[in-house]
């Protein structure tokens, strides 16, 4: 395979000095050679630019075909544009971007030698702090921060802890949601599983994460996973497509940042239901992290509400849909796989032993990544290269990746627009130096001094169980991301 051999011999982590050099297929001329190129692009005139750019991004063309259409007007993965959200009423937002949009020209975003991640998580906008109690959490801190090390080491803690309850409780909460899903199929002919969805990813991951038990609250227990979608929609809107009625969409939704007030009687109560229930991460948190009650308190709802409950609710219906709509023979062969391999009892160890469970689970992740964009800002002027060109980034620009289409990158991934269910396996595992969805490469490692997701292997694991329980639990199963029309129980 030419792809194969060719994408061996890329780095992903270009250093500050080899930026160039160090992410060179070595079918091309060593990258010290690249044409440096001025960024094509332009960021037009001040206000119409800005505005008009954003109208294609929301209204007339969508995020996916906003960035394709450019790199086909520049001929060239990394150009200038606007991303918004901008004007009226976001002045101080600036939405100036330089791109990156192959996997050699994105994988700059991770080195922390040459990028700055402040403030940046969504992009130059940053939501009102007034949504997490005024402390700005781990993922808005820059490595240069030693605050950041403390709550990334916290976040990592409480991942390491909870992998003793993580697997019970995510098996009796995917019980109890095919349990619902099942009663519903027969007695109506058809689930929508969405909110059931929801609220058995809220209530295992606050067991496993905050080690508290939702049920002691009745209120929390009802609508903790609802309190969670407002909290984090009034943050997100002015920077996501919804696809509701334009112009009502750019006026209300994409015109200014929705005040916090909305929904802080909502977040007290979360606030206080994991300050009484979760005693026992807070005190680590403040005794082995060296963090304030209130920097844990509010760190914890965040990797709860933002991290963890945000990116399970938009990855698992994706994933659900991989498989459920699939009429390849998919499920024949995942049913086999989950029920010869593993052993009697399903652990993140015997999901190991389920190849092609494991490259579904990545290929989801590869053709919906579920935090599709990525920013940093660049520390110090270094020179960023693509697959073809070198270009002169300066100090203070703000890179923008838009990961649909980095994993889309034909010089990496063979027939990128298909699903391919089997294409991390055996020789396909290097492609896994591409998959980027954690902000770094699946072979990578979070550490105090990356940006990486904490959970990144904790996630894949767990979507490779969902995907083994079900072929356990039914022969077959036929459905969408929202809905599942017919299951047939194994026997
Ligand atoms: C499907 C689920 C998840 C997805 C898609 C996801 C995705 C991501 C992404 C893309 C980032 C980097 C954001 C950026 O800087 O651009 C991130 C950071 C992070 N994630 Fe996850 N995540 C998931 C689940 C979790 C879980 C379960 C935890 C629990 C501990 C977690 C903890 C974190 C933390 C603490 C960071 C910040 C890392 C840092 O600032 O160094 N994530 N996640």
């Amino acid at each position: 395979m030419a792809t194969m051999s060719m994408i061996k011999m890329m780095s992903v982590t270009p250093s500050s000095q080899q930026s160039v050099s160090s992410s060179t297929p070595s079918s091309s001329p060593p990258s010290t050679s690249l044409p440096i190129r001025t960024i094509p692009g332009s960021y037009g005139w001040p206000l119409l630019g800005p505005i008009s750019d954003r109208l294609d991004y929301f209204w007339f063309q969508g995020p996916e075909t906003f960035f394709r259409k450019r790199i086909d007007k520049h001929k060239s993965t990394v150009f200038r544009t606007n991303v918004p959200p901008s004007f009226p009423f976001f002045s101080g937002v600036n939405p100036n971007v330089v791109t990156v949009l192959d996997c050699k020209s994105f994988a700059h975003l991770f080195n922390m030698e040459i990028v700055e991640k402040t403030d940046v998580l969504v992009g130059d906008f940053m939501p009102s702090v007034k949504f997490t109690g005024n402390v700005r959490t781990c993922a808005y801190l820059d490595t240069s921060e030693p605050q950041h090390a403390k709550v990334k080491g916290f976040a990592l803690d409480i991942l390491k802890r909870s992998s003793k309850v993580w697997l019970t409780e995510l098996l009796a909460s995917l019980d109890t949601l095919w349990g619902t899903i099942d009663k519903e199929v027969s007695e109506n002919g058809s689930a929508t599983y969405l909110i059931p969805l929801q609220k058995c990813i809220f209530t295992f991951l606050t067991k496993a994460l905050i080690g508290a038990d939702p049920a002691k609250s009745p209120t929390i227990a009802k609508s903790g996973y609802a309190m969670l979608d407002r909290w984090l929609a009034l943050q997100l809107l002015p920077t996501i497509k919804i696809g509701v009625l334009q112009p009502l969409e750019e006026i209300f939704l994409h015109s200014f940042s929705y005040p916090s007030f909305l929904v802080s009687g909502d977040y007290k109560q979360l606030y206080d239901f994991v300050k009484t229930e979760g005693r026992e991460v807070l005190k680590r948190g403040q005794t082995e992290f060296g963090l304030s009650q209130e920097e844990t308190i509010h760190n914890l709802l965040f990797v709860l509400g933002f991290n963890a409950y945000g990116g399970f609710s938009i990855f698992l219906p994706t994933l659900i849909n991989a498989i459920a709509s699939d009429t390849t023979g998919l499920q024949d062969k995942l049913r086999v796989e989950a029920r010869q391999n593993g052993g009697p009892t399903l652990t993140f160890d015997s999901v190991k032993e389920m190849p092609l469970v494991q490259s579904v689970v990545y290929e989801t992740l590869r053709l919906n990544p579920p935090v599709p964009l990525q920013y940093a800002r660049a520390r110090k002027d270094f020179t960023l290269s693509s697959h073809d060109s070198a270009y002169d980034i300066k100090k203070g620009e703000l890179l923008c990746g838009y990961q649909p289409l980095v994993m889309q990158d034909p010089n990496v991934f063979e027939e990128p627009k298909s699903f391919k269910p089997d294409r991390f396996t055996g020789e396909g595992k290097e492609l896994l130096n591409y998959l980027f969805w954690s902000n770094g490469p699946q072979t990578g490692s979070p550490t105090e001094s990356n940006k990486q997701c904490a959970a990144k292997d904790t996630v894949t694991l767990t979507a490779s169980v969902l995907v083994a329980y079900l072929f356990r639990r039914y022969d077959s199963i036929t459905g969408t991301a929202t809905s599942i029309t017919a299951l047939k129980r194994a026997d």
